[in-house]
């Protein structure tokens, strides 16, 4: 499915395997990394919870990499404790930031054990002067959510930064970057694997509003996927 006019187009890229996926978004994000400290000496890329992205954060843990300027960032958060083993910053910690030399200052938590509206509003300082972001990494989940905007929930369209409350995934507060923030960069990768995602991607074909196909990014970006959670469906054409 191609963007609208209010963002950059989504190319959708099925590969055979889920291992080919993370190889496939681990490859970009390197590449994306040099490109953005040739040209303005910092990489400020933004991670995604879940079993898709660790895949690729285990990777990129093995990769050269300019990684003093990487400056982490993330796209949602659960109200857990900072050590809380479900906590996504925890996983991206395993997975890939004590793995690589990145300035612990350069590492942004999103500090949501302050509870939902005080860590969105803390956030919200934090990331505003930094946009647009040069790299957002996103899962989605079964339901077609992304980042913690789940189906059916509303939140105010220009924040940048959302509190979620009862969210159909545990734990059910959240915090999570809004459209407005995660639209705002220069590229946006989707890693999306398993056949439990294909009523959601068959869905997102077909037009419906899930909130991953809400999903506009101003410099455009890709849907990397395998072919478990592309099923039957067709990628529409470049
Ligand atoms: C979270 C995530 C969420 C995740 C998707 C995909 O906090 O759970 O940030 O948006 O990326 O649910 O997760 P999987 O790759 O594990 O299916």
């Amino acid at each position: 499915m191609t963007g609208s006019s209010a963002g950059g187009d989504l190319q959708w890229r099925p590969f055979d395997s889920a291992d080919a996926v993370a190889a496939a978004a681990g490859t970009r994000i390197l590449q994306q990394a040099a490109d953005a400290i040739a040209a303005r000496g910092a990489f400020h890329i933004v991670l995604a919870g879940g079993s898709t992205p660790g895949r690729c954060y285990r990777r990129l843990a093995r990769a050269d990499s300019d990684w003093s300027n990487w400056h982490v960032w993330f796209g949602d958060e659960r109200c857990l404790p900072p050590d809380h083993p479900q906590r996504n910053s925890r996983m991206a910690a395993q997975q890939l930031l004590e793995r690589v030399p990145i300035p612990h200052a350069q590492i942004h938590p999103i500090p949501a054990e302050r509870g939902p509206e005080a860590a969105a509003s803390a956030y919200r300082t934090l990331i505003e002067p930094v946009l647009p972001f040069d790299t957002v990494v996103l899962g989605m989940g079964e339901d077609g959510h992304t980042a913690s905007l789940f189906p059916g929930q509303k939140h105010p369209p220009d924040a940048l930064v959302v509190a979620v409350h009862d969210a159909p995934k545990p734990p059910p507060d959240r915090v999570s970057l809004n459209l407005p923030a995660l639209n705002r960069c220069r590229r946006l990768l989707f890693l999306i694997t398993g056949a439990g995602k294909h009523p959601a991607v068959t869905a997102w074909l077909a037009g419906e509003p899930l909130p991953a196909a809400r999903i506009r990014p101003d410099g455009g970006g890709e849907v990397l996927l395998d072919r478990a959670a592309l099923g039957d469906s067709r990628v529409p054409r470049p």
